[in-house]
């Protein structure tokens, strides 16, 4: 089967039989990373303590409060900045060894530029963040963008949509690897840059809040498709540079890993053996994953489905036919091999139908990769409804659970991707408001997508070298606000001292760690 003779053989029989019985049995790796992850507009609050500075994500809620469910923000959310101490605590609790967070831009630079040097109070919160982690020797895994850009650049700059904004990110990045990467050896440029992108820069259903013009009513609100596209080519730039800064200046001296973190959902042909679907489902995975993932690990480039998709031409009305930027010869060359590791944060899997064969009214071309680029009107992604198939949900309207998934999207990266090294860097499940500590939806949730993982690493021979939970904690969900709750730790939001109380799921996460 696999070309590797007895071995191969013995495994794929130890598999079968203990897939009769449903669980997987055999053991993680002995240093395999283990954590829990958070970022910092979903957990902090102090929204301007110190002197931070505004992010996208802190106008965005004030100024359109009508948009998120009961008026919520993220101005005190767990209170992570006031209580760290009790965030650490929980986590020491867990027993497991490895946190990932992430720094808020405009608490350590306010304006997002160096004009008026670090603020003192932000640098000290993260030294001591980073200091008692080690102390507890939990190994901090840092992120550098998790969405809330500096609202001062999204003002001067219109954020993202601009390269002017790459130099700033770059100040920030090389300042950060200056002052914490004497003890920070794991760094994430960007958390889920699609998602920036899509529901910032295409939708607007995120901060800072821009999509498409659609008719065309030049209200300064939206543009002709562009911006989606734009944002994730300044994005690319700021990583790859940031990547070679440190590269360059620090690597040899802090000994860390630099990379980045991407979203993908594993998309299954909803005819498992027809080549018109299974190529469809290839040709999305290409176009979404690939955006990202082509020019960081591949070719330097944009995927050739992209190109040709948005690069020269539309059928809809009011957007710019070449809507996707080009890389010069030299930043494709910058782009390549610019991450030691594929972060991947996975929650779902898709069921996908080729556009040709879905009557609406529109373009009949291979539009299914176009839908994903914001471009409205045409729709190749299913969910379980109206199909046949029945996947079980949770409380947020995307993630259905397909704990297979996780394993075919796996080895697919490897495959596309070069084999890399991956850290799954987010997985989880959400429950209502309403849901109680009796969590065995995650309890379950966990169980088969880490079954799913370790049958990866052992059968298919994926790198994967670390997992962390999505999330420690419940915590604002963005535009869902509290409604939707990822957390091991039920986190009670109308109580001032905002107490952590662990989950079933908490304690059965820790004993899969420890036992591994
Ligand atoms: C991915 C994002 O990185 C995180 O911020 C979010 O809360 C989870 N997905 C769940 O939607």
């Amino acid at each position: 089967h696999t070309g590797k003779g007895q071995e191969s053989m013995e495994k794929l029989i130890r598999q079968n039989a203990f897939e009769r019985d449903r669980f997987y049995y055999d053991e993680f790796p002995e240093n395999f990373g283990w954590g829990t992850a958070t970022a910092a507009y979903q957990i902090e609050g102090g929204w301007n303590a110190a002197g931070k500075g505004e992010s996208v994500w802190d106008d965005f809620t004030h100024r359109m409060p009508c948009w998120f469910l009961r008026n919520q923000t993220g101005d005190v959310t767990c209170d992570s900045y006031h209580k760290f101490d009790d965030d650490l605590a929980i986590i020491k609790e867990l027993g497991l060894s490895h946190y990932r967070f992430s720094i808020s831009w405009s608490r350590i630079f306010p304006d997002g530029k160096n004009t008026s040097g670090p603020l003192p109070d932000g640098v000290r919160y993260y030294n001591e963040v980073i200091n008692k982690l080690l102390a507890a020797n939990v190994e901090p895994m840092v992120t550098l963008f998790h969405w809330d850009l500096p609202q001062a650049l999204q003002d001067e700059f219109g954020g993202f949509n601009s390269s002017e904004v790459v130099p700033h990110f770059l100040n920030y990045a090389d300042f950060c690897f200056r002052t914490f990467g004497d003890r920070v050896k794991y760094w994430f440029t960007f958390n889920e840059p699609y998602s920036y992108c899509m529901l910032g820069h295409g939708l607007g259903v995120s901060a800072p809040g821009k999509c498409v013009d659609w008719l065309n009513l030049s209200n300064n609100f939206g543009d002709r498709g562009e911006g989606v596209y734009y944002a994730a080519h300044s994005i690319i730039k700021s990583h790859a540079q940031a990547y070679h800064i440190y590269n360059n200046t620090y690597r040899q001296t802090q000994q860390g890993q630099i990379g980045i973190t991407l979203n993908t959902n594993w998309v299954e042909p909803s005819e498992a053996t027809d080549l018109d679907h299974i190529e469809a489902s290839q040709r999305s995975l290409a176009f979404s994953t690939g955006w990202f993932a082509e020019p960081i690990f591949n070719s330097g480039d944009y995927p050739d489905v992209m190109r040709w998709n948005v690069g020269n031409r539309s059928e809809y009305y009011n957007v710019n036919p070449d809507r996707l930027p080009k890389f010069t010869k030299k930043e494709k060359e910058l782009n390549k091999a610019t991450s030691d590791f594929f972060g991947l944060n996975h929650y779902t899997s898709n069921l996908i139908v080729p556009c040709s064969y879905y009557p609406v009214d529109g373009p009949t071309y291979d539009s299914d990769q176009v839908s994903l680029s914001s471009e409205k009107g045409i729709f190749a992604f299913l969910t379980h409804k109206g199909l046949s198939i029945q996947w079980p949900g949770s409380a947020s309207s995307w993630l259905y659970q397909v704990p297979w998934g996780i394993r075919k999207l796996l080895i697919w990266i490897k495959r596309t991707y070069g084999d890399p090294v991956v850290y799954i860097t987010e997985n989880g499940i959400s429950e209502h408001d309403y849901d109680g500590l009796e969590d065995d939806i995650r309890v379950n949730y966990y169980k088969d997508y880490i079954d799913e993982v370790l049958k990866a690493i052992n059968e298919d021979d994926v790198k994967v070298k670390g997992y962390t939970a999505w999330s420690l904690m419940d915590n604002f969900e963005w535009a869902e606000g509290y409604s939707e709750r990822f957390g091991l730790h039920w986190v009670n939001f109308t109580d001032p001292e905002r107490p952590r109380i662990p989950k079933k799921s908490a304690s059965y996460y820790k004993s899969l760690a420890e036992s591994g």
